[in-house]
């Protein structure tokens, strides 16, 4: 029995491509076919997967069923938590897909899944992503204060529902905790944050998170160990679309 992760599958069975990376990028080719093909290798029926957001290109559920068919039909458990290209899933409607696909998926959002004897706490996340100023040398100088300060709202926002994940696994009992983002938990200047702050106050032993993929952006944010958790980015590009083992 395992505990895996992944994110930023981009699926488009059914919705228009227009991501030029993704469109172009050789490690991108026939991705979903080398997933596919990895998760048969690596996942069992016992096992549990959980895919971090960016899931569908889709614009709306109608416009995501293959794409989620696909996931449905990959072996092991599967818990999927939101990213920001995930325009199907309305916060406020997560338990209307958990009706939908209920045993096939579980929609993870303001709650927590359980594995073994850990809490699976998570929620979107965000963080300012710029624009940065740059000096001749591509030193960072400045950003956009405006753009910080409307990142702040939106990161404050993530933090309550991660608050509330974690804070339902703790009235149950639970006492570890692995926690997963879709965005980094900071940004590119790698400082601490609410996210990082917060995987502290709970004791999450791990955090895991997708969102930067390309390879120029591999390196945005925290990967190994900071500040006593360990960091892991999971973009399905990243882990070449092997499945990372989080946890056996
Ligand atoms: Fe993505
Ligand atoms: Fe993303």
């Amino acid at each position: 029995m395992a505990l895996y992760a992944i994110g930023d599958l981009h699926l488009h069975f059914q919705s228009e491509l227009k991501a030029p990376g993704q469109l172009h990028g050789r490690v991108w080719k026939n991705h979903e076919e080398k997933f596919r093909k990895n998760c048969a290798k690596q996942i069992t029926g016992e096992d549990t997967l959980v895919l971090v957001g960016d899931h569908s290109w889709g614009r709306n559920l109608a416009e995501c069923e293959e794409d989620l068919q696909y996931i449905c039909d990959l072996p092991g458990r599967k818990i999927l938590t939101r990213g920001n290209h995930d325009m199907f899933w309305d916060v406020k409607k997560t338990e209307r897909l958990n009706d939908l696909y209920r045993p096939r998926l579980s929609f993870l959002q303001n709650s927590y899944e359980t594995y073994q004897d850990y809490a699976l706490v998570g929620t979107k996340g965000y963080t300012f992503e710029g624009p940065f100023y740059l000096d001749r040398r591509g030193r960072i100088t400045g950003w956009d204060e405006k753009e910080e300060a409307h990142a702040g709202k939106l990161v404050e926002r993530e933090l309550q529902r991660l608050r509330t994940s974690f804070e339902l696994a703790g009235a149950d009992g639970y006492r570890k905790f692995i926690m997963f983002l879709h965005y980094p938990p900071t940004n590119i200047l790698e400082e601490r944050s609410g996210f990082t702050d917060m995987a502290e106050e709970y004791g999450a032993e791990q955090v895991i998170y997708a969102h930067c993929h390309g390879e120029s952006r591999f390196h945005d944010s925290i990967q190994g160990e900071y500040r006593g958790r360990q960091y892991h980015l999971v973009s399905g590009d990243f882990l070449q679309w092997k499945p990372w083992k989080v946890l056996d």
